[in-house]
């Protein structure tokens, strides 16, 4: 092992408290190419080896579930040939990585109204969740058309139809109840929100997720992401003091 390698193992060694959730907002790509005078669909292709280097760094880390924002709702707003580039980098990035994915024991999933993509696409991205389904590795959710009211409102409507069909009555609707109908209920609790490109905001991302979770914001592009920015946010988690709402007292003493 290099020098370097072992430096890096030390850091990871180090961190003594690793968040079991992390969610990141993959921002700036855009910026990237345009700052390099490329198209920005440069940027996206660029992003790719950056979402590489953060499944493996939380791999890593010991990371139990890892959440990126790929395409929000909005997105659809952005030009139609930046729309269309974008679906197809999804799939071809599908159908290169997934089975190394598998490969490294991840399970992967794809969380949003997926009702909006083309049947090819969506039957990817079924067979892609089949093939890793019982992988009991690391849990890689990619975010794709994804809102987090989007999110709300329709577990709202999944209770409101057990409410119809009388398989619960509305005192059953609590915190709890709505938060299993959410995206992502099956794994821990967000512990840690990334946003890279040096913005200071969710974007719709996972509002009801988030309540708790510690935000961590970068002014790194998101194609300069790597390990070593990963590790960064990971320390930065490490010396946060989360006290959910009690005081600094009662959580040292706790
Ligand atoms: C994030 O990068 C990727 C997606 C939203 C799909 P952007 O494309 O938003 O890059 P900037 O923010 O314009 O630089
Ligand atoms: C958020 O980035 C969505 C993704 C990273 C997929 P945007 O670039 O769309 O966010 P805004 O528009 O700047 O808020
Ligand atoms: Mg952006």
């Amino acid at each position: 092992m290099s020098t370097a390698d072992s430096q890096k193992n030390q850091v990871i060694e180090d961190i003594v408290k690793v968040p079991q959730h992390v969610a990141i907002i993959m921002d700036g790509n855009g910026r990237w190419a345009q700052l390099r005078g490329k198209k920005r669909v440069v940027g996206h292709k660029s992003g790719v080896e950056s979402v590489r280097s953060s499944v493996s760094a939380a791999a890593k880390h010991g990371v139990k579930a890892l959440t990126l924002f790929a395409f929000s709702s909005e997105n659809w707003q952005r030009p139609e040939k930046e729309v269309s580039v974008l679906m197809d980098l999804f799939m071809f990035v599908l159908t290169r990585e997934v089975k190394r994915l598998h490969k490294n024991g991840i399970k992967f999933s794809v969380i949003g109204d997926l009702s909006k993509f083309s049947s090819k696409l969506q039957k990817m991205i079924s067979d892609s969740e089949a093939l890793t389904a019982n992988n009991t590795g690391m849990v890689l959710s990619i975010a794709a058309n994804y809102g987090g009211r989007w999110d709300i409102t329709h577990a709202a409507k999944k209770l409101a139809e057990q409410v119809v069909k009388q398989e619960i009555t509305v005192k059953d609707i609590t915190e709890e109840s709505l938060h299993e109908q959410t995206s992502l209920a099956e794994l821990p609790e967000l512990d840690l929100l990334i946003r890279t490109g040096g913005d200071f905001r969710i974007s719709n991302f996972l509002l009801w997720q988030a309540a708790y979770a510690e935000f961590y914001f970068t002014d790194v592009l998101w194609p300069d992401f790597n390990e070593e920015e990963f590790t960064k946010a990971i320390t930065q988690f490490d010396l946060r003091e989360r006290r959910f709402g009690q005081t600094g007292e009662q959580v040292t003493n706790n």
